[in-house]
């Protein structure tokens, strides 16, 4: 059996900044099924938040407004106001950490501005960000060698929960198949979210939710997972993120007419209006058959920045088209349509990291959450643009800080090493048995585009049964599949019908979380009730596996500095 003070899952921002806490005194493995590198924090691209004031007056206070605002009233206000406050130390110290940002004429660090945001406070890395931040943080944890140690290409399959407390995990090592346990004293998912349940979205292939399903399948429940961000401007059929920094840096957005049709939407803040307005305007104008040659897509014109400024704040954005699709920006406007980009719900933490599994906010001893895959919940029913990779890095360290004092003075707990074993390698000899003649891809095609077209940017209850009538048959089929590939060697067939089952089941808890959440607020919005409801939804929703199905409770949110007041922009 493996054995690390401290185990954690997931080798983005969030995972990388806490094994760079833990590793100040306790021996930590960092487990992740991609290389670190290739996480899928790299993938943002247009900034990170913070308050620095170097192009307008800023203040956190602002800063927690707009993003109190921004999530719709549903934002722990408790959680907001630390993490805000972080924000200015958080961008030296990874400047610190040797991330490149892009600065202003007297060397400042530059800011831009972003959907929501009143003011200017994006830091960036041209249109790069999340890959600078990425390769410096990566660069530290191998600075640290000595006490981190890195299990690359390894697939977490479960927890392991011995008397209420969490020990381990159950692991693959994806190269050589073999099943391990690995005992820690605490154990961290930074596991991302799962955007990858949606036909058209910005998110990595390795954003299946295998960290919220391992904690659901130990009885964990999982938070707010109703609120599912669009991001509007992911590549028309392919979801290939183009940032919102295009907009940030003056990009418009037309219809099939060549309006600017945002002013019916959001006059006051037009393009840069927080994402839940601008994907449902889009959406609206598709809908009304104003998408562009009358197809399912709006434009994304940059020709008026002009090549000079494209090429030093979004360079990116402009090869991805001219590789992609073969349209340069600089000539041309890029089709886009609102593309699935984050998950603001997933395992419920506290503000510093520990997993908590009720409406009292219990504590699962030895198990904590950070970044994308945990509901702390700073960002609500919709999270503004830049917060998430400020969430990773603030919510990584607090986390690692929390586990380390934990850890310290705890003992390892117990582990039923062969019982646990069994468990998963029953598991895989389940799937590799199954002799059907059901396709998984197919399975897993036809789950995206149910819950695109029933789950997506508009929901109602009539869509939302059908939706979870559609997922529940496509479980039912998948016992029906067959592998072609039983053996043991990099079997990446196995591991994605593994992520498929992950897969099918957050698109169940997803649209039944939807369909109870009878008002529109955020990011879930339903036609048949489209106003925000107070007085009966300003909660989170918690779902709870029970006897197979599934079980709804709810729990209140925090509110400090601002009550709840109509979102108008
Ligand atoms: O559009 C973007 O650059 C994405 C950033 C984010 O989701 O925070």
């Amino acid at each position: 059996m493996i054995k690390h003070d401290v185990l954690i899952v997931g080798a983005g921002l969030a995972g990388m900044r806490a094994a760079l806490e833990v590793c100040r005194d306790l021996d930590v493995g960092l487990l992740t099924k991609v290389y670190p590198s290739r996480s899928h924090s790299g993938a943002a691209q247009g900034g990170i938040a913070a308050a620095l004031g170097n192009s307008e007056d800023d203040s956190w206070e602002e800063h927690m407004f707009d993003t109190v605002k921004g999530g719709d009233y549903l934002s722990d206000q408790d959680a907001v106001e630390e993490y805000v406050k972080a924000a200015p130390r958080v961008i030296y110290e990874l400047e610190h950490m040797g991330c490149t940002f892009s600065r202003t004429e007297d060397g400042k660090i530059a800011q831009r501005s972003f959907g929501g945001h009143s003011k200017p406070r994006a830091c960036f890395s041209a249109d790069r960000t999340g890959h600078a931040i990425l390769h410096a943080l990566h660069e530290q944890v191998l600075k640290n060698a000595k006490s981190i140690k890195i299990y690359s290409e390894w697939y977490m399959h479960q927890l392991v929960i011995e008397e209420g407390r969490c020990s381990g995990v159950v692991v693959s090592n994806i190269r050589t198949g073999e099943v391990e346990v690995i005992h820690a004293k605490a154990v961290i998912f930074a596991t991302g979210g799962y955007g990858r349940v949606f036909k058209i979205t910005t998110n990595a292939f390795a954003s299946t939710a295998d960290g919220a399903m391992a904690a659901f399948h130990a009885g964990i429940p999982l938070e707010d997972t109703e609120f599912v961000q669009f991001h509007p401007s992911g590549l028309y059929r392919q979801g290939i993120l183009f940032s919102e920094a295009a907009r940030g840096e003056g990009g418009y957005l037309l219809n099939g007419k060549g309006e600017r049709f945002m002013e019916q939407y959001a006059p006051s803040r037009m393009e840069l209006a927080p994402r839940d307005i601008v994907a449902r305007a889009e959406q609206s104008e598709i809908d009304a058959g104003r998408g562009v040659n009358g197809e399912a897509c709006i434009h994304l014109d940059l020709r008026h920045l002009g090549e000079a400024r494209i090429m030093e704040r979004l360079p990116q954005i402009r090869q991805l088209g001219i590789d992609f699709i073969g349209v340069d920006c600089v000539k041309e406007p890029l089709p886009i349509q609102p593309s699935a980009h984050y998950s603001m719900g997933g395992i419920p933490t506290d503000m510093f990291g520990q997993v908590v599994i009720d409406p009292d906010n219990t504590p699962m001893e030895g198990f904590f959450a950070a970044g994308e895959c945990a509901c702390v919940s700073v960002h609500g029913a919709n999270r503004l643009g830049t917060n998430s990779l400020l969430e990773a890095t603030v919510f990584g360290e607090r986390t690692g800080r929390s586990v380390l004092k934990y850890a310290k003075n705890a003992e390892f707990g117990k582990v039923n090493e062969s019982h646990e074993r069994a468990r998963v390698l029953n598991q895989i000899e389940e799937i590799f048995q199954r002799d059907g003649s059901e396709n998984y891809n197919d399975i897993r095609n036809e789950m995206k585009e149910v819950m695109m077209e029933k789950c997506g940017v508009f929901r109602d209850a009539e869509n939302l049964k059908s939706c979870i009538a559609a997922i529940q048959g496509l479980k039912e089929r998948c016992k029906k599949g067959k592998v072609t590939d039983k053996g043991k060697l990099f079997n990446t067939e196995l591991y994605e019908i593994i992520e498929l089952g992950n897969m099918l089941e957050i698109a169940e808890i997803i649209s039944t979380a939807a369909l109870a959440r009878t008002e529109s607020r955020g990011g879930h919005y339903r036609t048949d009730f489209p106003k925000r409801d107070d007085q009966d939804f300003l909660k989170h929703s918690l779902v709870y596996p029970k006897d197979g199905q599934l079980e709804l409770k709810y729990k209140s949110v925090v509110v400090t500095r601002y009550q709840p007041k109509e979102r108008t922009y």
